[in-house]
């Protein structure tokens, strides 16, 4: 009312308000029905039984000034006075206002903006936007649903060049009484261009304002000659709509699913499926045909068609679309301009740093050094060589901001620190870190409770070989149990996995074979502790039985108890990591909350009506899928798109997904408490709200998420009982049974004959199917999707792509590594620059080009070490190396320890607060680590050699050169800038 006061400006209500308060016996009629219809227009959802009433009801009054100059009242005969009130009725004629609001756009090119003056110009001679109102009812002459008479938007010249977001235009109808409530309202664009209607509001009815939400593009027609049909916001099921609307309702839905041929335009609105045949693009290079997803050989979901033609190379193939030219989704599913600059900007995040070894590859023709090359893309940036930039800026078109940022800068690319480095910055090397991911992280729906140990495979030996049997034997975990038997640990529900074998074992011989890409089929197993938190205690490595007569195809890692192992531990870590990535990104974000949701909007739109209840309902939850499913299509998943550049799956990523598709996605399971349930996560409690209660009882996801569930839950039982009081009501909802059945048996056709499908015959059925569709499109995604940068984008964290397998101890390649570590990777021996010795290159995989040592973190108990017998005499598992950075210059050692003892000094006598935490915040202390990563063999404390497995106490014999700088002047005040002079404990290497 605010809206309409102040375009069709006070008086004109105020003189509403006094006609409808009128005495006179036809105005109290009126003021009655007034009264009446205003529920019927009720905006509230939960309301639709008033509006029921409504197609039935007669006249509707009007309360125009205009109103009644000709009403008499008649005394002649009944039948006389019937007949002669009807046709006063007809002779009622009566004015409604309509408001529309037309969104701006705010950014327009040259062309565009011509077109606006030029249609700024024409609109004053006739060529202008027409509104026609159609009422519920049908006019028994014609039986046709009864229209106003056309109205023009006025102004729109005069209005042209306004700034505003939005513009309000106002259109006249003149009706007569018997027209009866609106319920639909056509528009004509007769201009060149496009334009956005956001909603409609007609004031001048009895029953008040009623609103029409259009959110949608009305083409010129020009382009598209029919008329475009608008709805109230009313909601009515197919049954009873009124009879006015009834040819409207199936017209629009017709519009909407096209007639399935041709090449859509980027104005169209057309809603129709297609397989995945425009992946590849076997045009450029027989490398990048990429076989068609759908269908028997690659099940998977159907997308949105868009009619391409195929390819020169092969039939099957559609011809691709590249950026930065758009692919074809219906046009109001394309981003709206705010959307698009925030959606580019993420993407942007979230793609770039899976590419950050690509790019440093490009420059340098080498991976990073060190994890300090890794640290400067958060503080300095990475200056990328001109040509290198543009190739980039070509592939992933970014938006404007950061290209703007790009030029003003000279190519300096800065990251924001990702969350998982920006407050300790080596938590992602802990095993607790680690552990916690599995249930807090990016991928938190992988992790299962074991129910047999060791873990069956459910391949088929038939196909991949009967050496399917897991090599996790019982001694490999007993020492981490807690003293229980490993029965018991299972029986007792304190077991648990993240188990990729069977997702990946299918896929290693040709990634393997791949340039540069290694991955093995990880499993890894986690123990619940007494403290209700997981912790990793062994992964097992497989490979295919083929891999090589040298080759072990199985493997099992388990908790490191020295330097050497520490490393393989971590690096085994981060292959279960690369696995995770893949799995997470190919599978539970893409394919289950991207893709998978693809076919039950595509059915929403072409099926359910915009008056029907349930598409009310869906419509917030489907907005933009389409469109980022077309993008990906486009550059992420597509052939030598990111997905498969920076992934280790590279061209096989999708293939692994349709397997996942094919083996394991069920709709029945996709809602959270089936899913818990099925990954042994939660069992059945009637006591507990949500009715289950988790095996872990800090899940945070299932914690949070069985919320979210339950409020999704709730809040659709009750919209849908109020729509459906009775079953009867939905298994005779033509448009939501053939919505259903659509999604199933077209959109995911090649799971059609399934069983596990579910019935939707009752309301318990469409509240199940309809909470899992909200909940895959809501909170399920945001799990999956916003934690991408946070965690991801720190890359050693969850390495996408891996280069080399881990050499063991029996390979050749493992000697060879460690002599290239002897030689050129132990890094900084200067003096108490106390360093964990590498046992082998980290160039093993390419984001991990040497490295500091490892690091245990102050949380990190004296219980929980691995204790070795071993180690430096003293070590009691009770202190704390503290690793320092180089000091500047090269002083003399005395210089070096009272640095050192005043740095410990700064920290110590407060020991009341974890004195690790202490002493890392401290300036120039770089690492807290357990003295159990010292062993014999490595470099050991830098201080003092480490001679015969001891270290050796100050020795004249060891330390010539500490004595020499004690004695020699010139070599106090010498500043060593690179290199230290010395080079000591040749022998250790
Ligand atoms: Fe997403």
């Amino acid at each position: 009312m605010a809206l309409a006061k102040e375009i069709m400006g006070s008086r004109l209500i105020f003189e509403r308000s006094s006609l409808a308060s009128s005495s006179s016996p036809f105005q109290s009629r009126l003021s009655i029905k007034k009264r009446t219809q205003r529920t019927q227009f009720s905006i509230n959802p939960f309301d639709p039984r008033p509006m029921r009433a409504a197609v039935s009801g007669s006249v509707v009054a009007a309360i125009s000034e205009d109103l009644v100059k000709t009403l008499r009242i008649s005394t002649v005969g009944r039948n006389q006075e019937k007949k002669e009130k009807e046709e006063e009725e007809k002779a009622v004629k009566f004015k409604v206002r309509a408001v529309a609001t037309v969104r701006n756009k705010n950014k327009q090119d040259f062309k565009e903006t011509l077109v606006k003056h030029l249609d700024a110009f024409t609109d004053k001679i006739g060529r202008n936007v027409v509104l026609e109102l159609i009422s519920t009812q049908v006019d028994p002459k014609t039986n046709e649903p009864k229209k106003s008479k056309a109205a023009v938007l006025k102004d729109w010249s005069k209005k042209s060049n306004s700034k505003a977001e939005k513009v309000h235009y106002t259109a006249e109808f003149t009706v007569d009484s018997a027209f009866g409530s609106p319920g639909a309202i056509t528009v004509t664009n007769k201009h060149q261009k496009e334009f956005f209607l956001e909603s409609i509001t007609i004031e001048g009815f009895a029953c008040g304002p009623v609103h029409f939400p259009c959110n949608s593009w009305v083409q010129s027609q020009k382009d598209h000659p029919s008329k475009r049909i608008f709805f109230t916001n009313q909601p009515y099921l197919p049954s009873e709509t009124p009879s006015g609307l009834r040819t409207l309702r199936e017209k629009e839905l017709e519009n909407l699913r096209g007639n399935g041929e041709g090449e859509r335009k980027l104005s169209d609105r057309i809603y129709d499926y297609d397989v995945y045949n425009d992946i590849g693009n076997p045009d450029i290079s027989p490398e990048l045909a990429r076989p068609t997803f759908g269908g028997r050989e690659f099940p998977y979901p159907r997308r949105c068609r868009t009619g391409r033609s195929s390819t020169d190379t092969d039939l099957m193939s559609e011809r691709r679309v590249e950026k930065p030219l758009p692919m074809y989704v219906p046009r109001d599913e394309q981003f709206e301009e705010s959307k698009q600059d925030t959606f580019a900007a993420c993407r942007l995040k979230a793609v770039l740093h899976n590419l950050i070894p690509s790019l440093k590859a490009s420059i340098l023709a080498e991976d990073f050094a060190n994890f300090g090359e890794i640290d400067s893309l958060y503080k300095e940036g990475l200056l990328l060589k001109l040509g290198i930039q543009d190739d980039m800026f070509k592939k992933f078109p970014l938006p404007k901001i950061v290209t703007t940022l790009q030029k003003s800068s000279e190519g300096l690319l800065r990251y924001d620190t990702p969350k998982i480095v920006s407050k300790d910055k080596y938590a992602w090397l802990r095993d607790d870190e680690f552990a916690r991911q599995a249930i807090a992280g990016i991928n938190p729906v992988n992790i299962e409770r074991v129910t047999a140990y060791p873990p069956v495979s459910n391949l088929d030996p038939e196909i991949y070989g009967s050496d399917l049997h897991s090599a996790l034997t019982e001694d490999h975990i007993i020492g981490h149990l807690d003293g229980l038997s490993v029965q018991q640990a299972v029986e007792t529900n304190r077991l648990f996995m993240v188990d990729y074998h069977d997702i990946y074992l299918p896929f290693l011989d040709r990634i393997n074979a791949l340039d540069g890409r290694k991955a093995y089929a990880t499993r890894t197993i986690f123990f619940l502790t007494r403290l209700g938190t997981l912790k990793p205690i062994a992964i097992e490595l497989s490979l295919p039985p083929q891999s090589g007569p040298n080759r072990k195809s199985k493997r099992v890692v388990t908790p490191p108890v020295d330097a050497t192992s520490n490393w393989t531990w971590q690096l085994a870590k981060a292959h279960v990591g690369s696995n995770d990535a893949g799995v997470h990104q190919l599978v539970n974000h893409w394919l289950r909350t991207h893709a998978c949701l693809e076919p039950f909007i595509l059915a929403a739109h072409r099926q359910l009506s915009a008056l029907h209840p349930i598409f009310k309902l869906l419509d917030p939850h489907m907005r933009y899928t389409l469109e980022i499913n077309a993008v990906a299509r486009q550059t992420l998943v597509s052939a030598d798109g990111v997905i498969e550049s920076c992934f280790t799956a590279g061209q096989y990523g999708l293939e692994i997904s349709a397997a996942a598709y094919k083996n394991r996605w069920r709709f029945d399971m996709e809602g959270l408490p089936a899913d818990l349930i099925r990954r042994g996560m939660a069992v059945p409690d009637p006591t507990q709200p949500h009715g289950l209660k988790l095996l872990v009882e800090d899940y945070p996801y299932a914690n949070d998420g069985l919320l979210l569930w339950s409020a999704i839950q709730t809040w659709v039982r009750t919209y849908v009982e109020r729509y459906y009081p009775n079953p009867n009501l939905i298994r005779t909802d033509t448009e939501l049974q053939a919505w259903y059945s659509e999604s199933i048996n077209v959109g995911h056709a090649d799971h059609r004959d399934a069983e596990w499908w579910p019935e939707l015959s009752t309301v318990d059925d469409l509240v199940s199917v309809i909470t899992t569709i909200v909940w895959l499109a809501s909170a399920q995604h945001a799990a999956l999707n916003f934690g991408q940068y946070p965690y991801g984008g720190y890359v050693p964290n969850r390495p996408p792509l891996m280069r080399r397998l881990i050499p063991d101890e029996s390979d050749p390649e493992f000697a060879k590594r460690t002599y290239e570590l002897n030689q050129n990777q132990i890094i900084n021996r200067r003096p108490l620059n106390l360093t964990a010795a590498v046992p082998f290159r980290l160039s093993l995989f390419s984001l991990f080009s040497g490295s500091p040592g490892s690091v245990n973190s102050d949380v990190t108990r004296c219980s929980e070490l691995i204790r070795v017998p071993s180690l430096v005499e003293g070590c009691d598992y009770k202190h704390w190396l503290v690793l320092m950075k180089s000091p500047k210059g090269y002083p003399p050692r005395n210089d070096i320890v009272r640095g050192f003892i005043k740095t410990l000094a700064m920290a110590l006598g407060r020991v009341h607060e974890p004195l690790t935490y202490k002493i890392r915040s401290l300036p120039d202390v770089k690492w807290v680590l357990p003295d159990s990563f010292i062993v014999d063999g490595d470099s050991g404390y830098g201080g003092e050699p480490f001679i015969d497995g001891e270290v050796v106490p100050y020795d004249e014999k060891y330390h010539a050169d500490w004595l020499r700088d004690q004695t020699d002047d010139d070599a106090k005040n010498r500043v060593f800038k690179k290199k230290p002079r010395r080079k000591r404990k040749k022998k250790l290497n």
